[in-house]
């Protein structure tokens, strides 16, 4: 009787298993059938609906908490801080995110999800999350990351800037932002010097960061391989970049900060490559055998 009991609750574990393993196959064939007709509408005419974008709101949150929780805060109440922060903002964010009293240009409209005004960031955010945000952006939404285009002290004069957002006046916003624009440019040095061992993450990233990836095929560099630019896999192996430099480390940098000092007409453009960035790409290409 104890062996037949045995058995019938054997049995039933492999049915259930059986069903659990067929509705899996079954989930997954469907999702690639509803992925492969092209039902999913991805146009940005269309919003997330209300569950979906709460979810993902909430993931966002929720990563961003994580990831930013051992960011060491600097003070940020020095009013030169803000000042700056201002400028920085006013030339980076305002085209997306608005300004007291200025709408966000068409392209802030367009996008999906909307980006919002941040005067109420700092309300859902600390400071060292604005601080994540803004370095590293959100993946899958349109915010741009600025780890590549401000320094790091400029992305904490921005946070500081944010916080003082909320108190400003439609015209105070103007009064704060403009006039210092000439005073204070913001945006990485690109002629700031390589101090540095070159670092090989950092310029896998710096690939895509720079829209390397856009173009080329890069080996270990996720894309859609593009065939805009030539392949750079086996790129260690050539004699010559773009078929007129010498193929060294040194000679990469300056084709990266400058191909068209190179070779004029060349259809790579100039994409303000920083020297540190580009001597971190260099050593990365000069791996690719
Ligand atoms: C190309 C458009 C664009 C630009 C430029 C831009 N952002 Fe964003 N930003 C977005 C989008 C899209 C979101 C996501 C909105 C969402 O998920 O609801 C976002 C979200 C944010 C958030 C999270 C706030 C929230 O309520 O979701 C912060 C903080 C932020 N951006 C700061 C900045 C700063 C600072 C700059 C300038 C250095 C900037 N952004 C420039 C598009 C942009
Ligand atoms: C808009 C497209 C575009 C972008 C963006 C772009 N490139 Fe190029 N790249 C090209 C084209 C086109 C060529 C061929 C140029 C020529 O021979 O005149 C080229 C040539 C090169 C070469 C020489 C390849 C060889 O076989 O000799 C290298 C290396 C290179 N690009 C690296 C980069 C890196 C690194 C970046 C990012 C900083 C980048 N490119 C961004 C289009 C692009």
């Amino acid at each position: 009787m104890r062996v037949h009991n045995g058995l019938n609750f054997m049995n039933r574990i492999r049915t259930i298993l059986a069903t659990i393993a067929a509705l899996a196959i079954l989930g997954v064939v469907g999702a690639a059938g509803f992925i492969w007709v092209g039902f999913y509408n991805v146009g940005a005419t269309r919003q997330h609906l209300q569950p979906v974008y709460s979810v993902l709101e909430f993931a966002m949150h929720r990563s961003v908490r994580l990831h930013a929780l051992n960011i060491d805060t600097p003070p940020l109440e020095d009013e030169a801080m803000v000042r700056r922060g201002a400028t920085c903002f006013d030339a980076n964010c305002v085209q997306c995110h608005g300004a007291p009293g200025v709408a966000q240009d068409d392209i802030g409209k367009s996008m999906q999800p909307l980006p919002g005004p941040l005067v109420d960031a700092t309300q859902n955010f600390h400071p060292r999350e604005l601080y994540w945000i803004t370095r590293h952006g959100i993946r899958l939404s349109g915010m741009p990351a600025w780890e590549f285009r401000l320094t790091d002290g400029e992305i904490w004069d921005v946070v500081a800037f944010l916080r003082r957002l909320p108190m400003l006046t439609p015209q105070a916003y103007p009064e704060m932002a403009r006039p210092q624009l000439a005073a204070f440019p913001c945006g990485r040095d690109v002629n700031i010097a390589a101090m540095r061992a070159p670092d090989v993450p950092r310029a896998k990233q710096a690939l895509y960061q720079y829209a390397c990836s856009a173009c080329h095929t890069i080996p270990g560099v996720t894309s859609s391989f593009p065939n805009v630019g030539p392949p750079l896999a086996g790129l260690a192996s050539r004699t010559l970049i773009a078929g007129t430099l010498p193929n060294t480390q040194d000679n990469m940098v300056i084709w990266l900060r400058g191909p068209n000092k190179v070779k004029p007409h060349t259809a790579m453009p100039d994409l303000r490559v920083t020297q540190e960035d580009a001597a971190d790409m260099a050593a990365y290409l000069a791996t690719l055998r």
